[in-house]
């Protein structure tokens, strides 16, 4: 069997491992395929120093070998930052309002995908294949065949791919899209982001698709696009559902919150993720129903996520003014409605909680596929099932359509489906949950690592 050989801008060292929500979904399943394959796994280090010297760290720990690189002060900035998350993130998920086009920035992201390159080249033997992960390192399968690199080289976006009337507005997304089709497989996570992926081949690119296929031809080179919707660690987070710790955790969350209806949210304080949002929802369900405070408490887990860039720093402020005014205006001396915590838990803990809440709140305004969706639903009991209350806008809507699907944008509509899901009877929420498990438990990670990688291994190696 080939070696697999995984790049990504963020390597997560497994005892550093936190929950799809604290630390994205990418690192968890990133995980979860070296385990299952022989390779390594190459990105940053989240270490800043003074001058880049293209340095390897090499690292074996939970049968996983990692190998890292540290970036410079200025790479940072401008790649990490600026182009990888004010640039093409807020972009790729709709929010042209946010996006900030800076010169240096794609400069930046244009020297660090050269720096990913020419560090990870050594470490190609020539049977392995390549699999690169995110927007950060769209530029980097270009970047390798540059340098004379053979291999089969996949790569998978994690996060929408925005209407071609938005990503038009990105200076240079010629050259960005053309270096895309460098690769011989690309994944994303559901029809709606590789249908718009076509859609800009054929209308800007004047490029070759078959839509059956995926195939898209242009200049001679023939890539492949397909949907991967990537899935949760099922086995292994359901044995951390069975330590002491998950127990204690779910424990814990019970008897704080006795007789009233826990309703949780796991989210990186991100402005996709539709936070504020929320709170609104929820504000209009204690506006409608205020004689039900004492039923519903809501916990909000949000581990604070890129904090150097502005847009983070403003929903965060945001977001505390609005959990403040509802709990400044609805608390009683033994009731409050809200409780908001700014950081991250172990997989074991969350597995806990997620049990003991009997609504889950997944409501992005927009997201690649979302994973605690799913890990909310793997947690449940299946004889006393808990509601998943998920936006109609998240990746993993399509597949999870029992949920209790909502828009984000509408309180009003939130509001509604916060009552039905207290309401709803045990039947129910058994009906809905046995459709959902169904999913989460079969198209987990490891089919999605194996329909990926046979697909790739399946593609003839380029001509000499
Ligand atoms: C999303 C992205 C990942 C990223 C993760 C955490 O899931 O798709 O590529 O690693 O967020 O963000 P961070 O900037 O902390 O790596």
């Amino acid at each position: 069997m080939s070696r697999l050989v995984i790049i990504s801008n963020r390597v997560a060292v497994p005892k550093a491992r936190g929950a799809a929500g604290a630390q994205g979904g990418l690192a968890g399943a990133l995980n979860a395929a070296l385990r299952k394959n022989k390779g390594i796994w190459f990105g940053w280090s989240g270490q800043e120093i003074e001058k880049f010297t293209g340095g390897i760290n090499i690292q074996r720990a939970d049968g996983v070998t990692t190998a890292t690189i540290d970036l410079e002060h200025q790479d940072v900035e401008e790649y990490y930052n600026g182009y990888a998350n004010s640039t093409l993130w807020p972009l790729f998920h709709y929010r042209v309002d946010l996006t900030e086009y800076e010169r240096e920035f794609g400069r930046g992201y244009e020297r660090v995908n050269e720096r990913f390159a020419e560090s990870v080249l050594p470490l190609i033997e020539h049977d392995d294949m390549v699999w690169v992960h995110d927007y950060h390192l769209i530029p980097l399968g270009e970047r390798l065949r540059n340098r004379g690199i053979k291999n089969r080289i996949g790569f998978f976006l994690h996060i929408p791919w925005p209407p071609t009337r938005l990503f038009v507005s990105l200076p240079y997304h010629e050259r960005l899209v053309r270096s895309l089709l460098q690769y011989d497989l690309i994944g994303f996570q559901n029809n709606e982001w590789l249908e718009s992926f076509l859609h800009y081949c054929r209308k800007e690119l004047e490029a070759d698709v078959n839509e059956e296929t995926g195939e898209v031809t242009l200049d001679g080179w023939t890539t492949i696009a397909r949907a991967y919707p990537i899935g949760i660690d099922y086995d292994h987070f359901m044995e951390k559902g069975e330590t002491g710790e998950a127990r204690q955790a779910q424990q814990r969350l019970m008897s704080s919150t006795r007789h009233r209806t826990a309703m949780i949210g796991v989210d990186r304080l991100d402005y996709s993720k539709g936070l504020p949002e929320r709170v609104d929802g929820i504000g209009r369900f204690f506006d409608a129903y205020p004689e039900r405070i004492r039923e519903l408490v809501y916990i909000q887990i949000a581990p604070p996520s890129r904090g150097d860039i502005g847009t983070y720093q403003q929903i965060r402020t945001l977001l505390e003014q609005k959990t403040g005014q509802i709990n400044g205006a609805r608390s009683e001396v033994d009731v409050v409605p809200i409780r908001y915590v700014n950081r991250g838990y172990a997989q074991e803990e969350l597995f806990g909680f997620y049990r003991a809440s009997k609504i889950g709140l997944v409501t992005p305004l927009r997201d690649g596929m979302n994973l605690v969706a799913k890990e909310y639903i793997a947690a449940q009991d299946p004889q006393d099932p808990g509601v998943l209350i998920l936006s109609q806008f998240a990746g993993a809507a399509p597949q999870l359509q029992d949920a209790l699907l909502v828009n984000p944008h509408s309180p009003d509509d939130l509001a509604h489906h916060i009552r039905l899901a207290l309401d709803m009877p045990l039947s129910e929420r058994k009906a809905r949950w046995d459709k959902l498990i169904g999913t989460v438990r079969d198209d987990n990670v490891i089919e999605w690592t194996e329909d990926f990688t046979s697909d790739l291994a399946a593609i003839p190696l380029a001509e000499d």
